[in-house]
């Protein structure tokens, strides 16, 4: 995404972190901290008391010392939430889900207490396994406990020196943290332009490995299917045309797309027409939309057979939990309206129109939102670093959680809060939040692009 940042938030923002920077050492310098950057403690590791549904509980906290410490008062406050990743409302308890999870313990445990390797493969595992292929459309699928470690355990069991990691340059921490791992070299290529990805995978085929340019053992190019700091899909159709030109391997990293987009929730292949067999890795994670913990691997029957053999992750980290695997098999087996309703598609449906109306009004507003239509994933760009703490304490304050994300997670200038919106919130919901927004936009001023009878205006005195 080409973020053109508005002339004036770029030099204030430039002046703000200077200006933080010089009193972060004089304080430092002064007092001696270890960490005494004028971090909004108050606005990060909030605690919660609820699920993470429409609505939240979120734990007040009072300082003493200008938040460097924070202590609960004992009071919540009920807050709308515009933060989680509950993309299709499974976070909070289901009428269809929630029974079948509390009795996967009558037979099972919490955990398995052990790898799946050795004793730590259920039937519930291999169900979920059989499911996932099915609902992506690939031959064979491997779950994983984590999905961060998906990623971080797969990436160095497939490639290693002499190959090439060709990824996205906003990568995700779990990519770079496999990439790091595996040995191979690693290159970028410009944010979701799939004609840099053919320059740097022709120039890279062109010079083979460093040194012995020798051919590469092996490359691989990595993208995901939404960005979720840019709220954008990947642009999957012209990047699967680049590596079947050049016969690369494509990773495709689904944590945010998959059940989240598309007309059956099968993430961003299904929405833009790409055929699963053109991705030979398919990587998602069941946190987002399934409302459960671990991720998955997708590919042929020989990937997952190696995978079985090599990953660490199903070597030696303990088994997804059980109950956390029957949470995903209910889930899909709802959005596949194998339940015998509809809810599962109306569930698809609402997140859809939820994410579109939202990112709709919030652009007329005039606040500058990034990221592609059906993505449920909108940033609001904040730039400058004291319009952090200020949007998030006073949509706070007015019962609004919202996530802001700040440098390293985003480049410096590119400070953002991070709506998310789910299937879960009704229209009134969406209107009260948005009202909030809008109240907090102007205090801390966020509108900054023009509005269209602005622009109307404008061009009736030909002025533009
Ligand atoms: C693109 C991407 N990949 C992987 C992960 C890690 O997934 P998990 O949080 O399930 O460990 C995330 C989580 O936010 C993500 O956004
Ligand atoms: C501490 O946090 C409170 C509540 O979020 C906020 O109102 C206050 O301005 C903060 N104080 C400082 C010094 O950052
Ligand atoms: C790696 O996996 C994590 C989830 O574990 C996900 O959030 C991230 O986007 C993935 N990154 C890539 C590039 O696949
Ligand atoms: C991730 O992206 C950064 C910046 O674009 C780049 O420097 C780094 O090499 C990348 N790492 C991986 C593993 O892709």
């Amino acid at each position: 995404m080409a973020v053109t940042i508005p002339y004036f938030a770029a030099l204030t923002t430039y002046f703000s972190y200077g200006l933080l920077f010089v009193f972060g050492h004089l304080r430092d310098f002064f007092r001696g901290f270890m960490k005494s950057e004028s971090a909004p403690e108050d606005c990060f590791n909030r605690p919660i008391a609820s699920a993470p549904n429409a609505w939240i509980d979120v734990i007040e906290r009072y300082s003493n010392d200008n938040n460097k410490t924070l202590h609960r008062t004992g009071n919540s406050r009920h807050c709308l939430n515009l933060g989680s990743y509950n993309y299709l409302g499974f976070a909070a308890q289901d009428e269809y889900c929630t029974p079948r999870v509390v009795k996967s313990l009558d037979k099972f445990a919490i955990s398995t207490c052990a790898s799946r390797a050795d004793g730590g493969t259920t039937s519930l595992h291999e169900e979920l396994e059989t499911l996932m292929a099915d609902f992506i459309g690939k031959p064979a699928a491997l779950v994983y406990g984590m999905g961060f470690a998906t990623n971080s355990t797969t990436l160095p069991a497939l490639m290693g020196k002499g190959g090439l990691i060709i990824s996205d340059s906003l990568n995700h921490s779990s990519i770079v943290a496999g990439a790091r791992g595996s040995g191979a070299k690693v290159s970028v290529f410009q944010h979701n332009i799939p004609e840099h990805l053919e320059e740097v995978l022709r120039q890279a085929i062109a010079d083979g490995q460093p040194r012995t340019h020798r051919p590469w053992k092996k490359i691989m190019v990595i993208v995901e299917g939404i960005y979720s700091m840019e709220g954008e899909l990947c642009r999957l159709r012209e990047i699967v045309a680049v590596t079947k030109k050049y016969k690369a391997y494509l990773y495709l990293d689904e944590a945010h797309s998959i059940g989240a987009i598309g007309k059956s929730g099968k993430g961003v292949c299904e929405l833009q027409g790409v055929d699963p067999a053109d991705v030979d890795i398919m990587m998602g994670t069941f946190t987002k939309s399934f409302g459960s913990c671990g991720g998955y691997i997708a590919g042929s029957k020989e990937l997952i057979q190696y995978l079985k053999h090599v990953s660490p992750g199903h070597l030696y980290a303990t088994a997804m939990s059980p109950p956390a695997v029957q949470q995903v098999i209910s889930a899909l087996r709802l959005i596949r309206g194998e339940d015998g309703t509809d809810r599962g598609a109306r569930k698809l449906a609402q997140v859809r129109e939820n994410s579109n109306f939202f990112r709709e009004e919030l652009r007329k507003m005039g606040c500058e939102v990034l990221g592609d239509a059906d993505s449920p994933v909108m940033p609001v760009m904040l730039y400058n670093p004291a319009k952090i703490p200020a949007f998030s304490r006073e949509c706070f304050k007015r019962n609004v959680a919202v996530v802001t994300v700040a440098f390293p997670a985003t480049p410096l200038l590119l400070s953002r809060a991070r709506i998310c919106i789910s299937a879960a919130h009704t229209r009134e919901d969406l209107q009260r939040g948005l009202e909030v927004i809008s109240e907090v936009s102007d205090m801390v001023k966020l509108k900054y692009m023009p509005l269209e009878e602005e622009v109307e205006a404008l061009l009736k005195e030909k002025r533009l």
